[in-house]
């Protein structure tokens, strides 16, 4: 397979239920990951444009689901399905959907 322009890194960590930080996968992100591939796939951008992968926690899980595209290096945060068509229109033109982009003083939970 040839190397992809990006790649979506969908968190699909699931913690238990009751656990205290939640997780992506219990907020949906494994229906979001699905309906990445499918909209993908109908723009023809998986076989060269872009690969959506799961993975594992990726540590904002206050803003879950979270997606981390790659190399561009952003992360988008509370991701639901709905949101899908309008990021990969957006992956299609080379923009990124900015209501969605996780700001750099929102990742330490902290804050
Ligand atoms: S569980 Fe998804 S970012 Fe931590």
């Amino acid at each position: 397979m040839a190397k992809r322009q990006r790649y979506l890194f969908v968190c699909n960590n699931r913690r238990a239920d009751g656990h205290p930080k939640g997780s992506c996968a219990a907020s949906g992100a494994e229906a979001v990951h699905t309906a990445l591939k499918e909209e993908l796939g109908k723009r023809g951008m998986l076989k060269l444009g872009v690969r959506p992968c799961t993975a594992s926690c990726l540590d904002v899980c206050h803003l879950g689901p979270t997606v981390a595209v790659e190399p561009d290096h952003y992360f988008y945060g509370r991701v639901t399905v709905a949101d899908v068509p309008e990021i990969v229109a957006a992956l299609e033109r080379g923009e990124r959907v900015e209501r969605l982009v996780i700001p750099d003083d929102q990742f330490d939970e902290s804050r």
